[in-house]
């Protein structure tokens, strides 16, 4: 199907990743009207209207009348829990039966992410380098085989909890507590129910990003995501404080391999499995002494990685979305800017833990008067006229440049000038990168 000249748009989420994505499409000039989902921050909602529908998963044919009503011609959906509900299922199909494009993936093939145990299957199956692993439903068992073990191995919900599901223990006795927590304690609900426990691997990490249109895989610019809390890697795990693109720790040769071991036989495997994908599938690969092997499949864009990403995009996202959800990549050439981006995060005070709301933020106009630096909102909301803080995640401020230490600098620059309460940032977001350039 070719991409119409005027398309309106839904833009389903209300996080940074979204306003990134809204800037994007904002910039077509195929855009007919941009609405947005009822919950966007008020960076989103300065880009489009909100559409007055429940977003809630008992009632997706109330957001299908809507995208019906405005006559919505393709739907963005940037967070995995609607996909994981069957979002995209309930909005691919017209009052008049025709075929809406929607970027995201069908309630079975978003499982990959939403089961932590189905995604480690089907990579077994489909012989997809990955930790050995085992899941487990049952706490005395899954803690017997913990205890039989001699080397240390990680604990995973095998549900969604917003990437701090994850436990990598130091000792054996923090694996067997963190077991215990997930299993018994329920500290992620149901989604630790059942675990995975799997091999300890060692090596740097990246994640690469690919739009799928159900069989083509255009492998999107490496990306690399700063997970923990604090400086060199110390503190929890995130959602994800900040992230650099394009990533030079993945050579050409690298990145060919990792289209041949992991994009295509999972797309083949999900497609065996009735489970065709058409939309973003991020692979977070740690590159192993073995080579990459995959940590976890997201399927949707990841959050920062969206943002740098989106910084860098030249070509009409209407457009490109529309070819991924329709199954046309092939017919579509994209542009990334040549520059470099570097995203910081700035959390709230008690994140990620417990974030404080209801902070002001002051200094973003100031910020983006920085030459190649934009603000995405993220955790924001509008008290009294007053932009306060909302979220675990409040902004990520990405800057541009033509090498990684022009963007950093513009970046932390930036950072420096918006001001809330317990601010949190971490100061060496892109440095690897920098160094690694030698700039
Ligand atoms: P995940 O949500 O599965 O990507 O895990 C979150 C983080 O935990 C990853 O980014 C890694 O830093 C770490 N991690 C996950 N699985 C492993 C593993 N098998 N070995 C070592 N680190 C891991
Ligand atoms: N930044 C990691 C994620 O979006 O899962």
């Amino acid at each position: 199907m070719t991409c119409p000249d005027r398309v309106n748009v839904f833009l389903v989420g209300a996080g940074g990743r979204e306003h990134a994505l809204a800037r994007a499409i904002a910039r077509s000039p195929r855009l007919g009207e941009l609405w947005v989902d009822p919950a966007a921050n008020p960076g989103i909602a300065s880009l489009g209207r909100r559409a007055d529908v429940p977003m809630d998963s008992k009632q997706h044919y109330r957001v299908r009348q809507f995208c019906d009503r405005r006559d919505i011609g393709l739907v963005v959906i940037g967070p995995e829990d609607p996909l994981a509900q069957g979002l995209a299922d309930s909005l691919a199909e017209r009052a008049d039966g025709s075929r809406r494009a929607v970027l995201g993936p069908p309630a079975r093939a978003a499982r990959l992410e939403a089961d932590k145990a189905y995604a480690k299957k089907l990579m077994r199956d489909a012989s997809i380098p990955t930790a050995e692993g085992r899941s487990f439903d049952d706490y005395a068992a899954a803690k017997a085989f913990l205890e039989s073990r001699t080397e240390l191995h990680v604990i995973k919900a095998a549900g969604l909890a917003k990437g701090k599901g994850v436990v990598v223990p130091k000792t054996e006795c923090e694996g067997l507590a963190a077991l215990e927590r997930m299993m018994v304690g329920l500290e992620f609900g149901d989604a630790g129910r059942r675990v995975v426990i799997e091999e300890l691997m060692t090596g740097p990490e990246v994640s690469v990003l690919a739009l799928v249109d159900g069989r083509n895989i255009m492998i999107l610019p490496p990306c690399q995501d700063h997970k923990r809390l604090g400086d060199d890697d110390t503190g929890p795990n995130t959602g994800g404080m900040g992230a650099f693109c394009p990533s030079n720790t993945l050579d050409v040769a690298t990145m060919s391999r990792v289209e041949r071991e992991v994009f295509v036989p999972i797309v083949d495997a999900l497609r065996r499995d009735e489970a065709e994908f058409r939309g973003v599938l991020y692979a977070g690969l740690m590159l192993t002494p073995a080579g990459p092997k995959v940590l976890e499949f997201n399927v949707r864009f990841g959050d920062p990685e969206c943002q740098p990403l989106m910084a860098r995009l030249e070509s009409d996202a209407i457009e490109l979305f529309h070819a991924c959800a329709t199954g046309s990549l092939h017919r579509v050439d994209v542009q990334w800017s040549e520059q470099h981006a570097v995203t910081v995060v700035l959390a709230a005070q008690g994140y990620p833990a417990k974030p404080r709301k209801g902070d002001e933020i002051t200094g973003i106009e100031a910020a983006e008067r920085i030459e190649g630096v934009r603000v995405d909102q993220a955790g924001t909301a509008m008290v009294d006229g007053k932009l306060v803080t909302s979220g675990g995640r409040v902004l990520g401020v990405t800057a541009m440049g033509t090498s990684f230490a022009e963007a950093r600098e513009r970046a932390y620059r930036a950072a420096g000038l918006i001001e809330f309460d317990g601010k949190q940032m971490r100061a060496d977001i892109g440095a690897s990168a920098t160094a690694k350039a030698g700039a």
